[in-house]
């Protein structure tokens, strides 16, 4: 008989029926005359049942927390079981008989992480990787359905691009190159050629901060575009967002419920966002009692009492040319204001960050001399401004902190299978 899996049992075509499922204990308990085993597969989990004196009782009376099994038996409509259905198995194999599973009683965030190896079979974990992959199949659609090209940046760069305080230093043969911060300059490049273009890559950030934001390796979306203003920008971001948000609202309506969050909250999510600038961002964290002077980059705790008041994704714009980096594009009007914005959500705080670009060769030399940055290792960007130079566009969002957000989960931490951060890097 082929397998059949549980989440299909659960459409109750099967009532009454044979059904052969595979998969892993999740829970057991054993009555004098019935053992209860709740399955689990990749897909859900079902109570089976199986009577004393069937010739199923001695293996499944063996079967211990985490062994994986296959049995079969009959689909019975069951209010008291789980979901409203169980099987009545009368046959039970042990495919791998587990020891004793080290998670049982030990639930602290440290010692989950710490055997994340094994976590990764809990509910929670199992349904954040689901959504994550939807996530990273409606990232995709969306900028198809915008025209945009998906290209594949490098991993190994060998300028910084988003400072040298997080750069991940690695010896490339006799060289010393780095991990990529962002795909950003190489995707500039490629819009001379494409136009439009996005990518989902790896970034990796030597980042010393221990937030609930922060990871040493994340998964980077970033999107670059020809022939834009800032204003473009924000209207292509605030779609995306909004875009990811619906799909996920309409599309992940029983993971949702596993991870207790509302759909109609994702679903609310629409453009357009509002948008601020950074004086103003100033002014009401100054109405708000910080101290935080003029000039000064926000940091978690800014973002957060913002992100509280407005309940919902926003813009800050303008930023001062000094906290933002060598690449963006000053206002003619204003040149200690760049055209650089960034996407802040209630307690995640920076979801994303775009800009502008500066698009004149001079500015561009100009800004990395200000910056402390060696020409020679930008000269290939430089060209860009050559030939052909065009006003252009782009921003990076983190992969994690939409989830975590989304999600409403604790830490981006929990939204990636092995996270990688400051103190861990194991399993
Ligand atoms: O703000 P960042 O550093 O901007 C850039 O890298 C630009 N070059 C992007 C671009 O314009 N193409 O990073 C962009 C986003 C952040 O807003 C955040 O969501 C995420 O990347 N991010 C991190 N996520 C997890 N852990 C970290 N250490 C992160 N650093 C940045
Ligand atoms: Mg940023």
């Amino acid at each position: 008989m082929p397998f059949t899996s549980i989440e299909e049992i659960f459409s109750g075509k099967y009532e009454g029926k044979q059904v052969a499922i595979r998969g892993w204990v999740y829970r057991k308990r054993e009555t004098k005359n019935t053992i209860f085993l709740v399955i689990r597969d990749s897909s859900g989990i079902i109570q089976c049942t199986v009577k004393r004196g069937t010739p199923s009782w001695k293996a499944a009376s063996k079967a211990t927390i985490e062994s994986s099994v296959s049995l079969s038996g009959t689909v019975r409509r069951d209010k008291r079981a789980p979901g409203g259905f169980e099987i009545a198995a009368d046959k039970f194999k042990i495919i791998g008989l587990a020891e004793v599973f080290p998670i049982t009683r030990d639930k602290s965030e440290e010692f989950l992480r710490d055997v994340r190896h094994l976590w990764l079979r809990s509910r929670k974990m199992n349904t954040i990787v689901k959504v994550r992959s939807e996530v990273l199949r409606f990232i995709p659609e969306f900028f198809r359905k915008q025209g945009f090209i998906q290209v594949s940046p490098p991993m190994f760069i060998s300028s910084a691009v988003e400072g040298g305080a997080t750069l991940f230093g690695l010896k490339y043969f006799d060289r010393n190159m780095y991990l990529t911060q962002s795909a950003q300059l190489h995707l500039e490049a490629l819009i001379y050629s494409c136009e439009k273009v996005y990518c989902v890559a790896p970034s990796f950030r030597a980042e010393k901060s221990r937030t609930i934001r922060h990871l040493t390796e994340y998964w980077h979306v970033e999107a670059e575009e020809a022939f834009t203003s800032l204003e473009d920008l924000m209207r292509l971001e605030e779609k995306l967002v909004s875009y990811v948000c619906q799909k996920v609202a309409r599309q992940c309506k029983p993971e949702l419920e596993v991870l207790g969050v509302e759909a109609s909250a994702l679903s609310q999510v629409k453009t357009p966002f509002p948008r601020i600038t950074y004086d103003e961002a100033i002014e009401k964290l100054h109405k708000k009692g910080f101290e935080i002077p003029w000039g000064e980059d926000l940091g978690f705790e800014e973002e957060k009492a913002l992100g509280a008041e407005f309940e919902r994704p926003f813009f800050i714009y303008a930023y001062p040319k000094k906290i933002r980096a060598f690449y963006v594009k000053a206002y003619r009007d204003n040149p200690k204001l760049v055209m650089s914005v960034d996407l802040i959500v209630p307690r995640i705080g920076e979801l994303a960050t775009g800009g502008a670009r500066v698009d004149d060769k001079d500015e561009l030399i100009s800004n990395l001399e200000e910056f402390g940055l060696p020409q020679e290792g930008y000269s290939w960007y430089i060209d860009l401004r050559k030939y052909g130079t065009v006003p252009h566009t782009g921003f990076g969002i983190g992969v994690e902190r939409l989830l975590a957000w989304m999600l409403k989960l604790e830490s981006v931490m929990d939204t990636i299978p092995f996270p990688r951060t400051t103190r861990r890097a194991y399993p």
